[in-house]
């Protein structure tokens, strides 16, 4: 009896070791993901998410009042239209796929090529591309959104101590401000915040394998990335050098093929993959990550735990957070989608 206590005993503690050695190799992922719209806000940064979450949903702010943010970052969606590449108001395709708006706040920077610092700098961005919503000026935006009554109060609120509170910086700031609450944390967080039973085995499985295999030497951090720029082909040439990614910005020749190490949050819902759209399922992407970037054949079992651990990573919707807001003003009225 004694000797059978010892052993459960001795099994006791190697079992809470072993779990607690894996627990510390996930520190690269730490801290975890929390949503910051449970916290409470002033009235102010209220004021300023509700006007953002209508000026996300506004067809208006596009030429032809056909699209808002949400057409291409449909919120019900994870934040993608789920198209290799979208169509703005011209119809003409985007050279790049749509990324998620989900978690993009705390990337170091925003687009595949860091261009925008910030999501209130990014959303002034997309209003005036002529081959996205396609307004003329922002000078233009401002007119428009000045003759819909409704949005006069909502600007007042968000923005009190401005004498001209609806101004284009405003729109840009208030969109920002929405989307960083647009917070995805999953049954990893929970693992990651000591709830042990919250992932399976195969999942942990393929957690190890991530680190293993160093995908992490560029998916690191609370996001699993979105904090790196790298090079795409890395050990391997990618097939598409089309497009040359920061490089077309900087014109360094070490920025070639240089990409942003994009978040794998919500990964399983966001496809297809890649800024050229090139791989439509997620276990093709894990296979062509493991042969350009590491110079690794990965078998299939490999690829399929590492998928079941990406798709851990798929959090619940904020479906009250998002949900659209009728005005409290009437005015024109505005159609969401
Ligand atoms: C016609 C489709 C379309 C519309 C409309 C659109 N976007 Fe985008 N969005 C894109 C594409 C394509 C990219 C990537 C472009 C690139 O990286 O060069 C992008 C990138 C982004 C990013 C960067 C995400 C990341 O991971 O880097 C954010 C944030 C974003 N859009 C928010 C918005 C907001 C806010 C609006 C409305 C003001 C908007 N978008 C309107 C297509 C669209
Ligand atoms: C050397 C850096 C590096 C390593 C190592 C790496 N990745 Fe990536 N990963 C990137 C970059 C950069 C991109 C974006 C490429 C682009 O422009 O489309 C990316 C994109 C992805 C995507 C598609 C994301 C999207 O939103 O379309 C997946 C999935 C992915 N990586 C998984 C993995 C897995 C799994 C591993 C390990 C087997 C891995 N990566 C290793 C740098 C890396």
């Amino acid at each position: 009896m004694k000797h059978l206590l010892c052993i459960a005993a001795a099994l006791f503690v190697f079992g809470s070791f072993s779990t607690l050695n894996a627990a510390e190799s996930f520190d690269i992922f730490r801290p975890s993901l929390k949503r910051l719209d449970d916290q409470p806000r002033s009235a102010e940064d209220q004021a300023k998410v509700d006007l953002g979450r209508h000026l996300f949903y506004e067809k208006r702010l596009s030429l032809n009042s056909s699209m808002s943010c949400n057409t291409c970052h449909d919120l019900q969606r994870y934040g993608v239209d789920g198209e290799g590449f979208s169509k703005g108001v011209p119809g003409e395709l985007l050279g790049r796929n749509s990324p998620t708006v989900y978690n993009a706040y705390a990337h170091i920077a925003q687009f595949w090529d860091g261009r925008a610092t910030t999501v209130e700098e990014q959303a002034k961005g997309p209003i005036l591309a002529g081959k996205e919503m396609g307004m003329p000026s922002s000078a233009e935006v401002v007119k428009r959104l000045k003759a819909f009554p409704e949005y006069t109060p909502l600007f007042k609120a968000a923005f009190p101590g401005s004498a001209d509170a609806i101004n284009y910086e405003h729109v840009g700031s208030a969109i920002g401000a929405f989307e960083r609450n647009l917070a995805t944390p999953s049954r990893w967080d929970a693992f990651l915040d000591g709830k042990k039973d919250a992932m399976t085995s195969a999942e942990l499985a393929g957690a190890r394998l991530f680190v293993t295999k160093s995908c992490t030497t560029c998916h690191a951090g609370t996001l699993v990335g979105g904090q790196a720029y790298m090079k795409l082909g890395l050990v391997n040439p990618w097939p598409n050098q089309k497009d040359q990614g920061r490089f077309d910005l900087t014109k360094n020749e070490a920025d070639k093929m240089s990409f942003k190490v994009p978040s794998l949050r919500n990964i399983e819902k966001t496809g297809p993959y890649f800024h050229d759209s090139s791989s439509v399922k997620l276990e093709d992407a894990i296979q062509r990550m493991g042969k350009h970037q590491l110079g690794l054949d990965l078998s299939a079992k490999e690829v399929a735990d590492l998928a079941a651990f990406l798709k851990s990573l798929t959090g619940p919707l904020p479906t009250d957070y998002i949900k659209p807001r009728p005005f409290t003003t009437t005015g024109s009225g505005a159609k969401f989608e």
